[in-house]
C-alpha cells in the first residue's frame, strides 16, 4: 500500500471531489479518502456516473479509485485513519439568524470540527479548505482543543481552493499558486511543510506560498471580492455601450491590452453567477460591518448590486423588444449552468431571467448540455423562484435545442456552451416564430450572420 501520509476529505463535493482526485493522481504514495454524510453522494462517485461534471474527471477517477483514492460514508473511520484532514464542507449564506442574508453559515464546518475532535485518537493536521470567514481558524482551534481528550495534538492550516467550476482539473494541475496558512509558530511551520510536501509531488516550490492563518483566510474572499468586482466593472460600460454606440467587447480588448489591467474576466455577460462570488461578497460586506467599516462594506455591496442590476436589465431588454409584452409568448432558453462545462446552476443568472419570463406568463423551453432536469425543477421550484403549478404550467425541458427553439418568439442565450455557436441557425430561424429574436446573454455569436438570416439580434454591451 501507498507509504505517504493518508489524508481524509470531509465534503465530497465540487471543491472536495476534484482537489482530492487530483492530489490522489498526483501523489500515487498518499491514500485520500474523502468521505461525506451525503451516502448517496458517496454512492454516486463510487458509479460510473459521477455526481458531478467536469472536464478530465472521469478520467483520473476511474485511474485512481480502489487504488489510493476512496469514497466512503464512514466518516468516523476516515478520521481515524488519517494523518491530514481536509474540511471541505458547504459554508452557504446564512438564511435566518443574526447577519441572515449575508454571513456564511459555519454550522457545517463547526459540526465537522467537533467530529473530528470527538473522534480522533492520534494528532491530526485540520486544513481549512472551505472558503470561511477570516478567524475561522481560531474557532476551530477553540473546538478541537476543548473536546479532544489526552495528549493528542491539532494544528490547523488554511489552504483556500482557487479553481474554477469547469475547468477544475487543468487549474487544479497546473494552479497560479497553492496557498497555505498557519500559525507562525515552529508547530505550524512544521503542519504547513507536511502539506507543502504532498503538493510539491506536482506544483513547483516557488508556487506553494505560505503566510499567517488570517492572511491566508483573507485572501480568499479578497480575490474572489476582485474577479467578480471586474465583471461588475465590465457590465456597468456595458449598460453605458448599449447607450452611446461603443461596443464593450472592444472597450474591453482596450482596456485589457495594458499590461497593468490584463484581458481575463473583462467578459460582459448577464451577470455573474456560481456559488462563490456572491456569496464571498457577502461575506466580506458582513465582515466589514462587523468592523464597523460601513463605507468599506457598501463598497463592495454594490458589486452585487450592480449584478443584480445587470440580471434584470436583460430580462427587461427581452421583454421591451418583444412589443413589451412577453405574456402567452415562447421564449426558448439556452443554457441553464452558471458557466459553460459545468453542471452547476447554484446562483445561475438563467434562474433570475426564468423567474421574471414565468411572472411574465411567458412560456419558457429551456436547453442545457448538462444540467439534469431534476436540477431544473429544483431551482424553478424553489420558494424564491416560483410555484410547482408555475413550473407544471409554464416550462418545458428540452434535451435537443432545435425543439426548444420550435416556434419560439426568442432565444435568450444564457450561457455560453461552445455548442450554442456551432448550431445550424438557417434551420432554427425557419422553425420560429417571426419577428425571430435572438438576445445574446453572452456575447458569443455572429450577430451579422445571424442578421443576414433575418434575425433580430440584441446584444448585452452593443447597440442594435
Ligand atoms: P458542496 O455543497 O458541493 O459540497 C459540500 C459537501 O460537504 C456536501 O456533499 C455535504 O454533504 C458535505 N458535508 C457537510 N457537512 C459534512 C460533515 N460534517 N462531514 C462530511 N461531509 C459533510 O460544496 P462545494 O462547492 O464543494 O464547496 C465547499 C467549500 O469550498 C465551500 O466553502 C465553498 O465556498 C468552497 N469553494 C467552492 C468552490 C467551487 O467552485 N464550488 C471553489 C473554491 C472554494
Ligand atoms: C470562481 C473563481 O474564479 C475561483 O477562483 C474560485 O475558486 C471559485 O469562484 P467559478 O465561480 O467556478 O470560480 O467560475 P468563474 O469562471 O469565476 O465564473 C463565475 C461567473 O462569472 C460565471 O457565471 C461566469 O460566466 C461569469 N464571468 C466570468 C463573466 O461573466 N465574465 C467573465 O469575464 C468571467
Amino acid at each position: 500500500g501507498p507509504s505517504g501520509p493518508k489524508i481524509c476529505c470531509l465534503g465530497a463535493g465540487y471543491v472536495g471531489g476534484p482537489t482530492c482526485a487530483v492530489i490522489a493522481f498526483k501523489c500515487p504514495d498518499v491514500q485520500v479518502t474523502i468521505v461525506d454524510l451525503n451516502a448517496d453522494r458517496i454512492a454516486a462517485w463510487n458509479s460510473d456516473s459521477l455526481p458531478i461534471f467536469e472536464p478530465g474527471l472521469d478520467e483520473i477517477v476511474k485511474a485512481r479509485r480502489g487504488k489510493n483514492l476512496f469514497f466512503s460514508a464512514d466518516v468516523d473511520k476516515g478520521i481515524l485513519e488519517a494523518d491530514l484532514i481536509f474540511v471541505s464542507v458547504n459554508t452557504p449564506t446564512k438564511k435566518t439568524g443574526v447577519g441572515a442574508g449575508f454571513a456564511a453559515d459555519l454550522a457545517y464546518v463547526e459540526a465537522a470540527t467537533r467530529r473530528i475532535a470527538r473522534v480522533a485518537t492520534s494528532s491530526k493536521i485540520v486544513i481549512e479548505k472551505s472558503t470561511v470567514p477570516c478567524r475561522t481558524a481560531e474557532s476551530m482551534r477553540a473546538i478541537l482543543e476543548a473536546n479532544s481528550s489526552g495528549d493528542i495534538r491539532f494544528d490547523i492550516l488554511s489552504n483556500p481552493e482557487f479553481l474554477a467550476e469547469g475547468t477544475a482539473i487543468s487549474d487544479l494541475m497546473h494552479p497560479d499558486r497553492v496557498l497555505i496558512g498557519s500559525l507562525q509558530t515552529a508547530e505550524g511551520r512544521k503542519a504547513q511543510l507536511a502539506l507543502a510536501d504532498v503538493y510539491a509531488g506536482w506544483v513547483p516550490r516557488e508556487k506553494i506560498i505560505t503566510m499567517g492563518l488570517w492572511s491566508s483566510e483573507l485572501s480568499k474572499l479578497a480575490a474572489n471580492a476582485l474577479l467578480a468586482q471586474r465583471i461588475s466593472s465590465v457590465n456597468a460600460l456595458s449598460a453605458i455601450c448599449e447607450a452611446t454606440g461603443a461596443d464593450v467587447d472592444e472597450v474591453a480588448y482596450a482596456c485589457g491590452l495594458d499590461s497593468r489591467i490584463g484581458p481575463k474576466f473583462l467578459k460582459a455577460s448577464v451577470g455573474f453567477g456560481g456559488s462563490c462570488f456572491q456569496k464571498d461578497i457577502l461575506n466580506l460586506v458582513y465582515l466589514s460591518e462587523s468592523l464597523h467599516l460601513p463605507e468599506v462594506a457598501e463598497y463592495w455591496r454594490q458589486v452585487v448590486s450592480l449584478n443584480e442590476y445587470q440580471k434584470l436589465r436583460f430580462s427587461e431588454l427581452v421583454i421591451r423588444r418583444l412589443f413589451n409584452t412577453i405574456t402567452h409568448k415562447h421564449i426558448a432558453v439556452f443554457g441553464f449552468a452558471f458557466k459553460k462545462n459545468t453542471g452547476d446552476t447554484r446562483e445561475s443568472p438563467a434562474i433570475t431571467l426564468v423567474k421574471h419570463f414565468i411572472q411574465e406568463q411567458a412560456f419558457v423551453h429551456i436547453y442545457d448540455p448538462k444540467v439534469e432536469q431534476s436540477q431544473i425543477e429544483a431551482d424553478l421550484t424553489h420558494p424564491d423562484v416560483g410555484t410547482l403549478h408555475q413550473y407544471k404550467n409554464y416550462v418545458t425541458i428540452h434535451t435537443c435545442p432545435y425543439d426548444a427553439s420550435k416556434a419560439v418568439d426568442a432565444i435568450v442565450v444564457m450561457t455560453e456552451w461552445d455548442e450554442f455557436q456551432q448550431l445550424d441557425y438557417q434551420r432554427v430561424y425557419k422553425n420560429m416564430n417571426k419577428p425571430a429574436f435572438i438576445f445574446d446573454g453572452r456575447l458569443i455569436l455572429d450577430a451579422k450572420k445571424l442578421r443576414g438570416i433575418g434575425f433580430q439580434v440584441e446584444v448585452i454591451g452593443r447597440q442594435a
